[in-house]
């Protein structure tokens, strides 16, 4: 098969996504690349054409493909198309990301060659409670770039898409204890409410540093932030995705979640990617 272009898809508030959408087609040589950036605003719709691969990135809310996305990605269908199909998520876990993603292609005629979870710098982390920052690091790039070649070749010397073998969908889902995990997750929110703890619904701005500069307007995926009063967030608008707080020049926002320490204590071990091909069906 020849792939003629790569098609970088992906949502990405605070760039780790499409860090490692990047990564994974740096080394393509004689290779066409674009760009759909789905982070702000909505895109027109697109039939992406079957010599393309699909390079699709989103980072994983709750579990799950962060909704915006989703929402998003129903702009665009292919058309027998290779896809590589990566959820990002902040050393928690990825969930059912990879499982819906693979389901969304299956049924938007892309056909996933290859399904990775990496691993990014948590939304919610700080100098104060840092929590996978600094990833995707040079070894994850690494670990991308190595994906990409792979993936590339296997393309290359595939006679035909027909003969493609599909990816285990029952694999894609992350391992069972993570359970456990969501239970202790949901616990605490209980124990916030009967205590009547304020779960904060938007970031905060510092007036003190503040400049009116209007960057967080600009950046903000949902238009939570109207360019007029750039130090408030609406609420109803907000999905929390701190690309303002870790945007803004001044770094004047901040969001206050009581996830954060949690996450910050019980998850500093480093998680490494996992990836899942795509075969060939020899018959
Ligand atoms: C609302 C919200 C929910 C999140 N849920 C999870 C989660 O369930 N598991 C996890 O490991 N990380 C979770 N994260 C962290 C992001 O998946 C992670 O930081 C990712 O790298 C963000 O991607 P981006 O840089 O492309 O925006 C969540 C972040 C936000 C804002
Ligand atoms: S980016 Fe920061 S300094 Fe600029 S308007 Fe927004 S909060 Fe204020
Ligand atoms: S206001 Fe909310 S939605 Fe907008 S960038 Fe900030 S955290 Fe994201």
């Amino acid at each position: 098969m020849k792939i003629e272009s790569v098609c970088h898809i992906y949502f990405s508030p605070t760039k780790t996504s499409r860090k490692i959408a990047h990564a994974v087609s740096r080394d393509f040589e004689d290779i066409l690349k674009r760009d759909i950036d789905l982070t702000v605003g909505i895109p027109d719709k697109e039939v992406i054409k079957s010599h393309e691969l699909a390079i699709i990135a989103v980072p994983v809310y709750g579990g799950h493909i962060a909704p915006t996305a989703i929402e998003r990605l129903h702009h665009f269908s292919g058309e027998n198309t290779p896809a590589i199909i990566i959820a990002v998520y902040g050393n928690r876990s990825y969930g059912n990301t990879l499982s819906e993603l693979n389901s969304w292609c299956v049924e938007h005629g892309f056909i996933p060659i290859a399904a990775v979870a990496f691993i990014g710098e948590h939304s919610y982390s700080s100098d104060l409670y840092p929590i996978a920052n600094g990833r995707p690091d040079g070894k994850d790039e690494n670990t991308a770039v190595q994906i990409g070649q792979k993936i590339l070749s296997f393309l290359q010397t595939c006679p035909s898409i027909d003969v493609v073998q599909p990816i285990n969908p029952n694999k894609l889902k992350s391992p069972a204890n993570d359970f456990a995990m969501l239970r202790f997750f949901a616990s605490v929110i209980v124990a916030l409410k009967i205590k009547h703890a304020p779960l904060s619904l938007a970031p905060n701005t510092d007036l003190e540093k503040c400049t009116d500069c209007g960057v967080c307007a600009q950046i903000c995926p949902t238009g939570a932030i109207d360019i007029r009063q750039p130090s408030f967030s609406n609420p109803e608008l907000c999905i929390k995705c701190c690309a303002c707080v870790k945007g803004c020049p001044q770094t004047a926002r901040s969001y206050q979640t009581p996830f954060a320490p949690i996450l910050y204590r019980t998850m500093k071990k480093r998680k490494e990617p996992i990836f899942f091909q795509a075969g060939i069906n020899e018959k």
